[in-house]
């Protein structure tokens, strides 16, 4: 803004002014002229931002190449059965969801802790009341990252009276579903490099041999947004069989491996 008595001085021209307002005037510059100076300065200070923080970036970001593409028919088709389900509310960021016997559910919250879902006494499944299983925290055992304080079991499979949890934090346990008492089966730092990610676990046919992923030997579930946009290709896949407890490495350097 350019105040009148300013614009007065200005007409006058500088000759006839007294020095103070010749200074003032000075100053002053037509704002058009600055445009360029200025873009030029916003363009240098972006790059240099952009090569910045290229250069401190915590991670390396991958291309994924030879993506297939997964026809969405027969099972995978899209349906809208969810859409008919009723939300239970107050369990944070249940992951796993698996069904018992006697209609329990069993899911792990993003507190650490695993919870049955008892049916309501009619027989509604979901619809009953909430019981905790597990507390979160397996007192004494190793942890892929301690940044969390707790578990975050993301993988859940039963078999019979035994629920199979896969632990991002703690690696692979059992959980009697009769007492209650956890089993370690394998921590994080069974293997080199270390699991930072345990994530997902599955069932040979037989039932002998536990299948599971690990997401990173980068980082850990805290630091999931690194593990998006590097384009991690650090998964691994391992099986566990569980008579011999022999545990193997069956596939690496896969992107992402998620369930
Ligand atoms: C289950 O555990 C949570 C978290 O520790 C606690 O707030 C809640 O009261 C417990 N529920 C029961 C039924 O004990």
């Amino acid at each position: 803004m350019v105040n009148t008595s300013e614009l007065r001085h200005r007409k006058l021209g500088k000759k006839n002014l007294p020095p103070h307002v010749k200074t003032q005037v000075k100053k002053e510059k037509p704002s058009k002229s600055c445009f360029p100076l200025m873009l030029f300065a916003v363009i240098t200070s972006v790059a240099a931002i952009m090569v910045i923080g290229y250069l401190i970036s915590p991670i390396k970001a991958e291309v994924f190449k030879d993506v297939q593409h997964v026809p969405l028919t027969g099972v995978f088709s899209v349906n809208e059965k969810l859409s008919k389900g009723v939300r239970i509310t107050g369990l944070p960021g249940p992951e796993s969801v698996v069904e018992g016997s006697g209609g329990k559910l069993y899911t792990g919250l993003a507190d650490g802790r695993i919870v049955c879902i008892h049916p309501s006494s009619d027989g509604e499944i979901g619809a009953g009341k909430v019981e905790n299983i597990t507390t979160g925290s397996i007192q004494g055992a190793a942890m892929s990252s301690d940044a969390l304080g707790h578990g975050r079991p993301l993988g859940l499979r039963v078999i019979a009276n035994t629920l199979y949890v896969m632990d991002s934090i703690y690696g692979l346990y059992t959980v009697d579903l009769i007492t209650k008492s956890t089993n370690l089966l394998i921590a994080p730092d069974a293997v080199t490099p270390v699991m930072k990610f345990p994530n997902d676990l599955t069932f040979s046919a037989d039932g002998q041999t536990v299948y599971f992923t690990v997401v990173s030997s980068l980082d850990g579930i805290t630091d999931v947004a690194h593990t998006i946009f590097r384009g991690d290709c650090t998964s691994r896949v391992f099986k566990y069989d569980l008579s011999t407890r022999k545990l193997t490495l069956v596939l690496e350097n896969l992107c992402t491996a998620n369930g």
